[in-house]
This record gives structure tokens, C-alpha cells and sequence, in this order.
């Protein structure tokens, strides 16, 4: 099987010279060719949509192409894709975009495990009568078991809203599983694939779910999130827009405001990008990512068996686990740790990472919370080596 070529990924990227990142999850470096056609549009076609003069129709051309390029991506249709400025502010459109259909008593279940930001919006949906229930990692196995779910599922379940993989382990979750489960019981799912998408190939059209969101700043593109939405799930949403548009206007009704153009047509750059490195193949290129991070993952959990740390999530053995690991020193603040690594020009960060809920069950004080140290393809087994050996030295100071 092909190898992934190291040397060509490092160049397609500016990587920092001598600092070796590991805060990947938090945000991604982006693509050398992301950033040009970000500039390439703001130099060429700055211009307003919709007009007959040629600019303004290249500049539709322009992200219609990006936006098809997007939804290829990810299994999709191009009208079933929402841009906006993150993930989070498009789940909270989506809640609240969702009022139109919720009745008195209908019930949503959100997790423990996932990223606030596909939390807070749905119990603010309990302003509206609806009632919100939180899906919990098992009391005595600790991890998230899809029997827990089957009991939280009502007749009146009208959403499950459950990430991909928590931005804390890199434990995935069996969206599959999930899916046949919410299926049964009539009830949609909204997927943050926000810890997964940079790992992993997602396509909709196979995994089946009503919506799915993902960060592009975390995939090697630009500080925008994407929002896909099966097309006739998009069509029952509410208009959250401008007055004089309709439920049809899709994704117009949830985009107010517009979209940052720009970074759009810079955001297909990532696309052509997973194209290069699969020699035209999506497939082929998430199969080099998987198998590169997967060495990577291995390397770095082996060596923490050996020593203090408390890593959190799933046995170090796990093979599906994503590149996305936290830990923390029964004696040591993780922010010293987080510190003392950036002497070594080592990048990570500490805290709880927005996902406080599950933070807190592992009875962590949620404000120094865990070291995560979390990869991308760029990444080099020198660079884990280094991490390693830094983490084992600061353990170890007086
Ligand atoms: C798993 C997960 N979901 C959602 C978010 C929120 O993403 P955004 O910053 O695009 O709102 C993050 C951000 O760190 C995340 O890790």
C-alpha cells in the first residue's frame, strides 16, 4: 500500500519552522493554495452578486464551482450545503431554524461528550416547551454505550444531537449504530463532525444523517464552517433570514447576512487539495491520512503507558482512535505542563475545550482540565518523538 509522502504534504503548507504543533484540533495550518485563491478572489472579484455585469457573474461562477467542489467533498449535493463563520453559529441557526416544527413536549437529547456549541442551542430550546435530555457516559463502563441512547428514545424524540468523535479522546462514536437507532425511532440526527472531518472521509450520502457540521479552519482551510442538511430537511427549516424570503430559499434563509465570499472560494482549495494527494481519488488520500496518523497515534499512546499521565477515552490499543489525545499529571496543572512544553517549542494546549460537561465527569477541575495534544497529516513521527521525550522530562522535574 502507498505511503503518504510526507515531504510533498509539509510543502503545501507554511508550517512554523521550529515549532512543533499539536494544537490541530483547536485549528489546522491552511493551505498554501487555500490562502492564494482567498487572495486571488479578493484581487479579482470583490464584487456584489447577483448583477449582469461580467465581474459580478464570475463571481457567482466562482462559488457556485467552490460550493460544488465542497459538497463533492463530503458525499453532497451543492444545495445542501450552509456556509457560515463557524460551527457554532451555524448549529445555533439550526435550532433555531427548527422552532416552526417543535411542539410542547416534543423531546431532544444532546450528549455529555460533545462540544458545547451542539449543546447550548438545543436547551435553549427548552424556552419553547421543548424538553431537553442529556445522554450520559455510562455510570460503570465509563464510555458511551448505544444501550443509554436506547433508553432516552421516546416517541416524542424529535433530534439526537451527538458529535462524530469528541474533540477530548479522539474516541468516534458509531454514527452507523446511531443512525439505525434514530431511524427506528423516527427521530433526525445532527451530527458535529467537526473532531473527525480533518481524520477521517465523511460522506453523507452514506452516512445518512438529517445534518452534519464541520469547521474548515480545522480542515486546512479558512476561518469558516460548513452545515450540511439532507435537502429535505433544509426545506422544513424555518426562514431565519431576511423578512421576504421563503422556506424554499435554500440556503439563503440560513445564511443572514451572507457568506464571507472570500474565504468560500478559498475554502475549495481543500477539496482540490485531498484530490492531489489521492492521485484523483477522495478515498485513496483519507486511506494515506488514516494510515499515517494512525502510526503516529500509536507511537505517542505506546509511550504514555510508560509513564504518569492519565490519558482519557478508550484503551491506547483502540484501532479506530482519532489523532486527538488528552491527559493530564496527578501532580502536575496542565497549564504548567502546556508552559513548560512551550520552552521546547512545543505547541499544545490545555483547558477544557468547550466540552466541559465531559471534562467535569472525569472530575477535572474544567479551568486547567487536561493536556490534549492533537495531530494532523503534517505532523512527523520526529516531531511525537520530541513531544515524548519533553513530556517525560517535565514529569520528571523537581
Ligand atoms: C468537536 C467540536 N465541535 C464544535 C466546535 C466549534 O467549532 P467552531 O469554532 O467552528 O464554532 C469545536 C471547536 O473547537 C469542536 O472541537
Amino acid at each position: 500500500m502507498a505511503e503518504l509522502d510526507i515531504a510533498w504534504v509539509r510543502e503545501q503548507f507554511s508550517l512554523p519552522e521550529n515549532i512543533a504543533f499539536f494544537d490541530n484540533a483547536g485549528g489546522s495550518f491552511t493551505l498554501n493554495r487555500v490562502i492564494d485563491r482567498v487572495a486571488e478572489y479578493m484581487r479579482e472579484t470583490p464584487v456584489q452578486l447577483g448583477a449582469r455585469h461580467r465581474l459580478s457573474v464570475q463571481a457567482s461562477d466562482r462559488l457556485q464551482q467552490a460550493t460544488a467542489d465542497l459538497a463533492a467533498m463530503i458525499g453532497a449535493q451543492p444545495d445542501e450545503v450552509v456556509i457560515g463563520p463557524a460551527s457554532s453559529s451555524l448549529t445555533d441557526r439550526l435550532a433555531r431554524a427548527m422552532r416552526g416544527q417543535l411542539r410542547t413536549g416534543d423531546r431532544i437529547i444532546v450528549t455529555q461528550f460533545d462540544h458545547e456549541s451542539n449543546i447550548s442551542p438545543w436547551l435553549r430550546l427548552a424556552d419553547h416547551g421543548v424538553e431537553i435530555v442529556i445522554w450520559e457516559l455510562n455510570q460503570s463502563t465509563g464510555q458511551v454505550e448505544l444501550d443509554d441512547l436506547e433508553a432516552l428514545l421516546t416517541e416524542r424524540t424529535r433530534l439526537l444531537a451527538c458529535t462524530h468523535c469528541t474533540n477530548i479522546t479522539g474516541d468516534p462514536v458509531a454514527i452507523g449504530d446511531i443512525r439505525r437507532l434514530t431511524k427506528q425511532a423516527g427521530c433526525q440526527l445532527m451530527v458535529d463532525g467537526v473532531a473527525y472531518a480533518p481524520h477521517r472521509q465523511v460522506n453523507m450520502a452514506e452516512l445518512d444523517v438529517d445534518y452534519y457540521v464541520i469547521s474548515l479552519y480545522k480542515v486546512f482551510g479558512p476561518h469558516i464552517g460548513l452545515l450540511y442538511g439532507k435537502r429535505e430537511a433544509l426545506d422544513r427549516l424555518d426562514n431565519i433570514n431576511l423578512a421576504h424570503m421563503s422556506r424554499g430559499d435554500v440556503p439563503y434563509k440560513l445564511q443572514p447576512g451572507g457568506t464571507c465570499y472570500e474565504l468560500l472560494y478559498g475554502a475549495a482549495g481543500i477539496a482540490h487539495y485531498l484530490q492531489e494527494l489521492g492521485s484523483g481519488n477522495l478515498g485513496e488520500a483519507f486511506s494515506l491520512i488514516t494510515k499515517y496518523e494512525e502510526q503516529l497515534t500509536r507511537q505517542f499512546l505506546n509511550a504514555m503507558n510508560d509513564t504518569d499521565f492519565i490519558v482519557h477515552g478508550s484503551a491506547g490499543d483502540n484501532p479506530q482512535r482519532l489523532p486527538i489525545m488528552s491527559f493530564h499529571h496527578p501532580k502536575l496543572s496542565s497549564v504548567s505542563i502546556c508552559e513548560q512544553l512551550d520552552r521546547h517549542n512545543i505547541a499544545a494546549k490545555h483547558g477544557h475545550f468547550h466540552a466541559r460537561r465531559l471534562i467535569q465527569r472525569y472530575g477535572l477541575d474544567p479551568n486547567d482540565g487536561v493536556v490534549r495534544v492533537s495531530l494532523a497529516h503534517y505532523n512527523t513521527s520526529e516531531e511525537v518523538e520530541r513531544l515524548i521525550e519533553k513530556l517525560k522530562e517535565v514529569a520528571t522535574l523537581p
